[in-house]
């Protein structure tokens, strides 16, 4: 999601733990490591949690994303979550056609305990196919709201129709 944010005229600091993600990005500051670790100094207008990390099936790691945003937001930014949507573990198996021409296809997702799933994914190309499986706890918008509660933040509001954005704030 970097080069998009860049091509709009943001700057950005891209963080990941995957040093062979991070060599793909170009034009933005990279930083190395856990976000649940992670303590710049700095405060940002906004900060972005996506790819469904929110959603991580450990609830300490989930805290600490959670810290992390908090602690790097400034008093009139703002958090942008990319959260489950409502159907996302009951409407399967379910695809899409990425932009760039690859096909995303969530084929199942199976309750293993305590609130977790196990969800398989197919990332589907003209030469390959390539399969995922991750750990995932759905967020009911009550348990959604409590963890970022603990956390000192709110939901503002969804930008989306589809509620898998959320606009949260400092409390
Ligand atoms: C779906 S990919 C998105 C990659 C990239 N940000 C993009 O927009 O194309 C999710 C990324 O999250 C990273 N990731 C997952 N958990 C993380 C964590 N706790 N700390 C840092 N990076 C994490 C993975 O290494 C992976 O590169």
């Amino acid at each position: 999601m970097t080069h998009p944010l860049l091509e709009r005229g943001f700057t950005v600091t891209a963080v990941d733990e995957s040093a062979e993600m991070l060599e793909r990005v170009r034009g933005a500051r990279t930083i190395c490591g856990p976000i649940e670790d992670l303590d710049l100094g700095e405060r940002f207008e906004a900060v972005l949690l996506a790819s469904f990390l929110v959603h991580t099936g450990d609830s300490e790691v989930r805290r600490g994303l959670l810290r992390t945003c908090a602690r790097h937001v400034g008093a009139d930014g703002c958090v942008l979550f990319q959260r489950e949507g409502a159907d996302h573990h009951t409407d399967l198996p379910r695809e899409r056609v990425d932009p760039s021409g690859f096909t995303v296809r969530i084929v199942s997702s199976e309750p293993v305990g305590e609130g977790v799933h196990s969800v398989r994914a197919e990332y589907e190309f003209p030469d390959a196919v390539w399969t995922q499986t991750f750990r995932a706890r759905p967020l009911t918008d009550a348990q959604f709201a409590e963890a970022l509660g603990e956390a000192g933040l709110r939901v503002d509001r969804c930008p989306t129709d589809d509620g898998t954005w959320v606009r949260a704030v400092a409390v």
